[in-house]
């Protein structure tokens, strides 16, 4: 990849300091602005909301550092697919898991993207049908002809599915449409709504109307989704989009639980970067309801297996198994970054929990990375502050497999 998307970071920069850990553990603490700032612009294919998504600069520092073209990138918590598509573009192979089906609907599209004369021939294909029904009132989100848009778009998807005979083309454009379901531009499908793409419920969403006095307008869906496949393929090279291709030949997509990834061969994966759910932060089954709904999937049944642990203990324990098993999918020599949060207000401190889990099962704690920088979740940049509950540094754990 070209040097013009992201600026070398100077290693200078970094404030090294060793910590003491209540186990006993004595670690290198790295502080420093590792991602953002002083970096350009990410390649644009990665602008695809999800909750706590992190920015693509963030596994590109171990993409870059820790692996070569060809070896193995895996994210075992891959929500929009941060990792492995940044993995893709810099010519390594990938395997991603996450327990949201969404992710795969997310990601697996991006690494085909369309030729602009394939994605207008199939929008002008799809037929938009009137008289659909459906038992879900979403009106207070969507004018009525957009409705019924919406909704021929989604039965075109499931019965291509079902046929299977859906291509790269319908499965870019059902990713696509899935991310301009709602937000608070004429960009979406819905009427002005936030955050974008974490549906609020019904209910709320007509409190918004009432206050803004707002009624749902006409959205020419088809129109959206091509002026947004164009910005996510803005800045993309010929180079990566061989990259991309490439990766898909053999890119491996699990929907299942982190610690039961048994498709995954031992000792294969070079590299991982990953940040798993937070205790109690994100509801990400609620907040993709509307997504879920569109492409067919029961996000109740999704929520049972969601891990959204509300005591520490509970937590770790899950990531303790998730750990064992990262380890054995891992090399000899492999390198895990292990994103965790500052949570509740900086009282609990994921990293020191993470520690002596890891290095319990095998691994030795290379150094434990923070980046320094106030707001790092892409939260901000939808102008989220966050809140008391909310996470605000990067903290990385980063364990080799000896
Ligand atoms: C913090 S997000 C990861 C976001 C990702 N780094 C990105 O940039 O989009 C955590 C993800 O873990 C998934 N998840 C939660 N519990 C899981 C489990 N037990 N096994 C696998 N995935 C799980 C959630 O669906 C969510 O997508």
């Amino acid at each position: 990849m070209s040097d013009t998307q992201f600026a070398p970071f100077i290693e200078s920069d970094i404030a090294h300091k060793k910590v003491k850990l209540s186990s006993g553990e004595v670690i290198d603490y790295q502080f420093g602005e590792f991602w953002t700032n002083k970096q350009r612009q990410a390649p644009s294919i990665h602008e695809i909301s999800y909750r706590a998504c992190f920015k693509p600069q963030l596994p590109d520092y171990f993409i870059e550092r820790f692996t070569n073209p060809g070896d193995l990138v895996y994210d075992p918590f891959g929500g929009r697919g941060t990792t492995v598509i940044q993995a893709a573009i810099r010519g390594r192979q990938i395997v991603q898991n996450d327990i949201n089906p969404l992710s795969i609907v997310l990601t697996k599209a991006r690494l085909t993207p369309p030729t602009d004369a394939e994605l207008a021939t199939r929008l002008k294909e799809i037929p938009i049908q009137k008289g659909l029904k459906s038992d879900l009132d979403l009106s207070m989100f969507f004018e009525k002809k957009t409705f019924q848009e919406i909704l021929s778009l989604r039965q075109y998807f499931i019965d291509r599915r079902a046929n299977k005979k859906n291509d790269h083309i319908d499965d870019w454009i059902q990713m696509v449409a899935t991310n301009r379901l709602t937000g608070h531009s004429s960009g979406f499908f819905s009427v002005y709504t936030f955050p974008p793409n974490q549906a609020v419920s019904a209910k709320s969403q007509i409190r918004i109307n009432e206050k803004r006095q707002q009624i749902p307008e006409y959205r020419d869906t088809k129109k959206i989704i091509l002026k947004k496949s164009k910005g996510l393929l803005r800045n993309l090279t010929e180079e990566q989009r061989e990259n991309l291709n490439k990766a898909a030949k053999t890119a491996k997509f699990l929907n299942t639980t982190s610690n039961t990834t048994k498709t995954i061969k031992d000792n294969s994966v070079q590299l991982i970067v990953t940040s798993p759910p937070f205790l109690d932060i994100v509801q990400y089954v609620e907040d993709n309801w509307m997504r879920c709904w569109f492409n067919n999937f029961d996000a109740e049944e999704i929520s049972n297996q969601i891990t959204v642990p509300k005591d520490l203990t509970k937590w770790n324990e899950i990531m303790s198994d998730v750990l064992a098993e990262i380890f054995r999918v891992t090399k000899p020599g492999g390198i895990i970054a292990f994103e965790v949060g500052e949570i509740r207000k900086g009282s609990i401190k994921l990293d020191e929990e993470i520690v002596p889990l890891g290095e319990k099962l095998g691994f030795t704690t290379e150094f434990v990375m923070i980046n320094t920088q106030e707001f790092t979740k892409t939260s901000n940049i939808w102008g989220v502050t966050n809140n008391d509950s909310g996470t605000n540094t990067n903290r990385i754990v980063v364990f080799k497999k000896p």
